[in-house]
């Protein structure tokens, strides 16, 4: 589908209807984010070479929580360091021009999306969010933001008993975890809002997937939910997937092959020419 035929397809739908965009790693992957199944995504220590799903696990943290921290720490700088691109800028200007009618759920925790003006009630952080840390007990399921002396966290250097002292929960005092949630764990509502994201999949009028691989559980069920309720899906992503399976399957839908930043533009132009052509 090329991008002329897609802008129609959500400016039609958006015109009186709601938008759900779903992004993933991809849309952040112009910014300097490595994405998580990409060779980037890998982390070397010493001489081991971790696979991202080996460390972002439970378990994991069970066993090693100093070097977890560290890799995430480490991967928080990189967040940080990194600029909204013309992708996220496109989904905060959706944001801007749809209100209510817009929704937003995304499996990126490096907070871009917030970074360029996409306000907290549309958006729908399912995996958490790598500025912040809660109580590995779970004590509370409130979530703190990540103190400023670990700003600028080397790649290589672990946490010591103090950094970890720093990190603990503010309420019980036992050890803090970063706010993700790891392959290992669950979906819920008070931490991750799983349940909102499904109701925004459930009254959506199109769906924008954007840079996700679909490896993921509750993203996929959002497409299932999409196709079920034959609203048309479009995945913009430079290589196909499971998504653009979904979308070719959707009535009205398709795929862009192509990158976030490229496209998204195009899209977020064509809803401010409908929006306006409605209010006139
Ligand atoms: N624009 C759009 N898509 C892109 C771009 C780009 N510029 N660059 C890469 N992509 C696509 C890749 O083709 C791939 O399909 O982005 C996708 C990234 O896939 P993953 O690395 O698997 O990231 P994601 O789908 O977000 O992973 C889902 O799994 O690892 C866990 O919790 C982690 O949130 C993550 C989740």
């Amino acid at each position: 589908m090329d991008v002329t035929r897609a802008a129609s397809v959500v400016a039609e739908r958006a015109r009186n209807g709601r938008l759900l965009v779903l992004t993933g790693a991809g849309i952040s992957a112009e910014c300097g984010i490595p994405t998580f199944r990409g060779k980037e995504g890998y982390w070397t220590r010493g001489s081991k070479v971790y696979h991202p799903m080996e460390l972002a696990t439970h378990r994991a943290f069970v066993e090693q929580p100093a070097t977890v921290w560290g890799w995430y720490l480490y991967r928080r700088s990189v967040c940080r360091a990194a600029s909204p691109g013309a992708g996220h800028r496109a989904v905060a200007d959706m944001a801007r021009l749809l209100g209510e009618r817009f929704d937003l759920v995304t499996q990126n925790v490096d907070g871009l999306h917030a970074r360029s003006g996409v306000p907290p009630e549309r958006m729908y952080e399912i995996h958490g969010n790598i500025d912040a840390y809660r109580c590995a007990r779970a004590c509370t399921t409130r979530t703190y933001p990540v103190p400023e002396r670990f700003d600028d966290w080397p790649k290589d250097r672990i946490p010591d008993a103090e950094d970890l002292a720093a990190l603990a929960c503010p309420a019980c005092g036992g050890p803090g975890r970063p706010h993700v949630l790891w392959f290992d764990e669950c979906y819920d509502e008070p931490r991750f809002r799983a349940e909102s994201a499904m109701d925004a999949a459930a009254r959506c009028d199109v769906l924008v997937v954007v840079g996700t691989s679909g490896a993921t559980n509750l993203p996929m069920q959002i497409g299932a939910l999409a196709v079920a309720r034959k609203v048309p899906i479009l995945d913009v992503n430079p290589e196909d997937g499971p998504f653009g399976d979904l979308a070719r399957r959707s009535p009205g839908g398709g795929v862009l092959r192509a990158k976030a930043g490229e496209v998204l533009p195009g899209l977020s132009s064509a809803i401010a020419g409908a929006v306006g052509a409605r209010r006139e």
